[in-house]
């Protein structure tokens, strides 16, 4: 079954493509009738015609009969109006379907998501918040559709500093080190590695040996390399189950793991005479990348000192994903700074026959998280701020909220309410702002329960359960959807908008626009609510408004679990 909307489009476009071959009705949502279609200007104009008769065609043609009227408005617009009986049972094919009408892709695709990508022994910082917040938003919805995900954590694992944090684990002692580590200190660790290597003239040289070291294979420092490796990632992993995000120790393939396929891709790019020297590095070109000076931009994928760097792991990655993995799409959730890197790492691919026009690839970028002056979010003292600490006082913060609103739940079960709400209000506020946008990190705004918040849908889901659940057993399967009132037709409309919602969502790898829907379909429930009394209502009445309610409290937690929100029962 397509959604409605698609139903419409698919019958409205016979009628479009009969006067025009390839031509598109154009069909949005309107506010004067169900939908709107604006394509007949584009087709009367390539007809040659005055835009009013091709509308009276179009309407006339019978197309969209026992489906929806067609009225001429304006100039050559078309309202169109669904039947209450397609309507109707549009609405009944939901009440068994788990899915709300959402289809499977099929086959499904093969996504691999590039996200979250924190440095070893380096706290994880807003930037890393952002791309792990929306790659797994991206990875929940693809597989809501049916694609396989594949996840990808990029963590950089490797390149000299490691040569510097090596001598500090030893000169800490590997007992201290891990001690830090282990409880997440990652900055206290790294700064000390720094200050040792700005003081000492000594150390700065022990760091370049082992650097050596280490990319010789040496064995004991490939030992203390994985200790600072594995007790990074074990801090990870903690961040993530506080946020409940998907991501596994498993997702994670660092930089190091295309160590052993640098050298390939420099002698395939050389063998392709793609590679050019520049000042003893060995570059490509990709056409269209300019500096200011409008001279040519180099990719460095050996560096003089022999040494490869970011692009070229970045190019046998895309190797390995696409030729290993399979990959039929790429998605990068990686910060808008580095834009120009990955389309320069995506021309060199593509131009060098590993990135087929077939695989879709693209730079899922975003803006960055400000402070209330509207600089980068740093902390008083200017370092920057550690991802668990907002979490941990945004929960406390929910926790307060509770208290204060002196709900009847125990202890344990306050605290696990407060850790959703917390995490509904961090991660919507990140997904529902555009992710190009820069936006101010307000603890304040994100947690209230009333406006565009991760709380306020969560308790919106809640207020419809709670209504289910005092209306006990109820036969839903018997509404009859009769949509007496434009509050009801308006939140039925909606409901069947949802897999449009997430098509567009997917499409533009923009978990905004769920988030935009979500909070539509929350505020028409508000309006359905004043004009519609649910549990007070009797007989047919009070089965098609419970069943509006369902269906409502189903596609909000669908719609939020997508966004890795959870919908709790009670708030
Ligand atoms: N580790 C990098 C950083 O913190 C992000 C890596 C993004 N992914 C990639 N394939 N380059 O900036």
């Amino acid at each position: 079954m397509g959604s409605t909307y698609e139903i419409l489009v698919e019958r409205l476009a016979r009628s479009f493509q009969r006067l025009v071959p390839g031509s598109d009705p154009v069909l949005r949502t309107s506010e004067r009738a169900d939908f709107q279609a604006n394509g007949v200007m584009a087709v009367a104009k390539s007809l040659g015609r005055p835009p009013r008769d091709v509308a009276t065609e179009i309407a006339a043609s019978g197309d969209l009969d026992g489906v929806a009227t067609i009225e001429v408005a304006g100039p050559g617009f078309l309202n169109i109006t669904l039947d209450p009986a397609f309507l109707a049972s549009q609405l009944r094919a939901l009440i068994g379907d788990e899915r709300l009408g959402l289809t499977l892709v099929a086959p499904p695709k093969t996504v691999v998501i590039d996200y979250s990508a924190p440095n070893v022994a380096k706290e994880m910082h807003v930037g890393h918040l952002r791309s792990t917040v929306i790659g797994d938003a991206l990875a929940r919805t693809e597989r809501l559709v049916g694609n396989q995900v594949i996840a990808r954590n990029h963590v950089g694992d490797w390149g000299t500093p490691f040569g510097m944090l090596i001598e500090h684990l030893l000169d800490l002692g590997e007992d201290r080190a891990i001690a830090e580590l282990s409880i997440g200190d990652l900055n206290t660790f790294y700064q000390g590695a720094r200050s040792a290597f700005d003081a000492s003239e000594a150390f700065q040289r022990r760091s370049r040996a082992r650097v050596v070291l280490l990319q010789g294979g040496d064995p004991e420092t490939r030992r203390l390399w994985h200790i600072l490796v594995d007790q990074s990632v074990a801090y990870f992993s903690q961040v993530y189950a506080k946020l409940d995000v998907t991501l596994t120790p498993d997702d994670v393939v660092g930089e190091s793991f295309y160590n052993d396929a640098l050298e390939g891709v420099v002698s395939d790019l050389d063998a392709l005479g793609l590679l050019e020297d520049s000042d003893g590095a060995r570059c490509v070109f990709p056409p269209g990348f300019t500096n200011r000076d409008g001279e040519p931009l180099p990719l460095i994928v050996q560096k003089r000192d022999e040494g490869f760097g970011y692009a070229a792991t970045d190019l046998a990655a895309v190797r390995d994903r696409v030729g290993n993995l399979h990959a039929d799409e790429l998605l990068y959730v990686v910060g808008a700074p580095q834009a120009q890197h990955l389309a320069m790492v995506f021309a060199v691919a593509r131009r060098a026959g590993w990135l087929p026009d077939t695989v879709r690839c693209e730079h899922v970028a975003f803006g960055s998280v400000l402070g209330p002056d509207r600089k980068m979010y740093k902390t008083r003292s200017g370092e920057t701020v550690k991802l668990v600490e907002l979490l941990d006082e945004a929960i406390e913060r929910a926790y307060e909220a509770l208290v204060a609103r002196g709900t009847d739940l125990d202890d344990a079960s306050r605290r696990e309410l407060a850790t959703q709400i917390a995490r509904a209000a961090i991660k919507y506020a990140d997904l529902s702002t555009e992710r190009q946008r820069d936006y101010v990190f307000d603890l304040n705004r994100m947690l209230a329960f009333e406006g565009d918040t991760g709380p306020y849908l969560q308790y919106a889901h809640a207020r419809l359960r709670s209504i289910l659940r005092r209306a006990g057993e109820v036969e839903l399967e018997r509404a009859t959807f009769s949509l007496e009132n434009t509050p009801s037709r308006s939140l039925a409309l909606a409901l069947l908008g949802w897999p449009d919602a997430v098509a567009s969502a997917l499409e533009g790898a923009a978990p905004h626009r769920l988030c935009t829907y979500l909070f539509d379909l929350a505020q028409r429930l508000t309006a359905f609510y004043e004009a519609c009394p649910v549990l007070n209502a009797e007989g047919a009445v009070r089965v098609e408004r419970l069943a509006l309610c369902d269906l409502a409290a189903r596609t909000l937690a669908l719609g939020l679990g997508a966004l890795g929100i959870a919908a709790p029962e009670r708030m």
